[in-house]
């Protein structure tokens, strides 16, 4: 059986400071006692304040960006642990449990061009994503910047956190809003059609998405219309984050690399998950 990642640890940090990001966002920086080794995109920590303020159940959170000992987390203030975490004042002690989970698959510099596909809060992966991608991962060459094309979609423009910065990577960026209040007026989906019937975009694609169960859903049965390689970063619910509780599973496709089981765990099998080894959209 799966078991958690070998460099998975219980860190103590303390906050650094709490960003205000968009209308409903923060990014929380915190500064670990110990340096940990540069952590994949994708990957994540479950967090949790050690005052008492968090709730029992730490919640999970992909790593955003890492300098040093300092890890910043973008946080969608949705409920209870949440706003534990973006309201923490600097200095507050924090435990975070990881890293955890798989992370992206190597973005390898050869092969069809990336889409990266993000939905709302979605784009927490991303950022350290594309650093790695130009940086070359897994001893491999960087991949080009033309070879890269972020779609960040949203139900607002003030839901499409940080863009500022994830513009100053250098990477093709479009956005996509529900209201038309930023760039394409409708999904990200919607946004890629629309680049690729204009020819912005190439007719062979590699994607990594990550975003509302809805977008992902949408973008697996893509995968598996027009036969794209493409990987899913899951936010499902989590109770332990290391595989004992079985409180996170993903339904796997019976003919896929994670069939012999009808569920995966999605802390220590996921988050990431190839689109044909698992299934959002049901079972035909
Ligand atoms: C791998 C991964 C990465 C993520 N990365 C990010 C990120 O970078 N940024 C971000 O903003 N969000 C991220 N999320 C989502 C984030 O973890 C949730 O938004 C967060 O847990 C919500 O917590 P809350 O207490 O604020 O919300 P609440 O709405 O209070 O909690 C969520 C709801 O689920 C219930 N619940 C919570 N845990 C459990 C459980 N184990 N079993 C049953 N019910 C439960 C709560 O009681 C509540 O009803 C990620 C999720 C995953 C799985
Ligand atoms: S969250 Fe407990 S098994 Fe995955």
């Amino acid at each position: 059986m799966p078991a958690p990642p070998s460099d998975a640890r219980a860190h103590l940090g303390r906050v650094l400071g709490v960003e205000t990001c968009g209308a409903d966002g923060a990014i929380l920086t915190v500064r670990t006692i110990s340096e940990l080794a540069p952590i994949r995109a994708s990957r994540f920590f479950m967090l949790g304040r050690t005052d008492g303020v968090s709730p029992l159940i730490p919640r999970p959170f992909s790593i955003y960006r890492q300098r040093g000992r300092d890890l910043d987390f973008l946080i969608k203030i949705t409920g209870r642990g949440t706003r534990a975490l973006a309201g923490a004042a600097s200095g507050t002690e924090i435990r975070l449990t990881g890293p955890l989970g798989n992370g992206w698959p190597t973005l390898e510099a050869d092969g069809a061009p990336w889409v990266f596909l993000a939905g709302g809060v979605g784009s927490a992966p991303f950022y350290l994503a594309i650093e790695q991608a130009l940086a070359g991962m897994d001893g491999r060459g960087p991949v080009p910047r033309k070879h890269i094309s972020f779609l960040f979609g949203a139900a607002q423009a003030d839901h499409l956190y940080d863009l500022e910065a994830l513009g100053d990577l250098g990477v093709s960026i479009h956005t996509a809003t529900d209201d038309g209040s930023s760039g394409f007026h409708g999904t990200v989906l919607g946004l890629l059609d629309r680049l690729q019937g204009e020819g912005t975009i190439a007719q062979s694609i590699r994607i990594c998405a990550c975003g509302p169960e809805p977008m992902l859903r949408a973008v697996e049965e893509l995968a598996r219309a027009r036969d794209v390689e493409a990987y899913l970063s899951l936010e499902t619910l989590m109770g332990c984050g290391v595989g004992i509780c079985n409180g996170c599973p993903v339904p796997t496709r019976p003919e896929g690399p994670l069939g012999e089981w009808p569920n995966a765990k999605c802390c220590v099998e996921g988050p990431v998950f190839a689109a044909d080894a698992i299934t959002l959209a049901g079972v035909e």
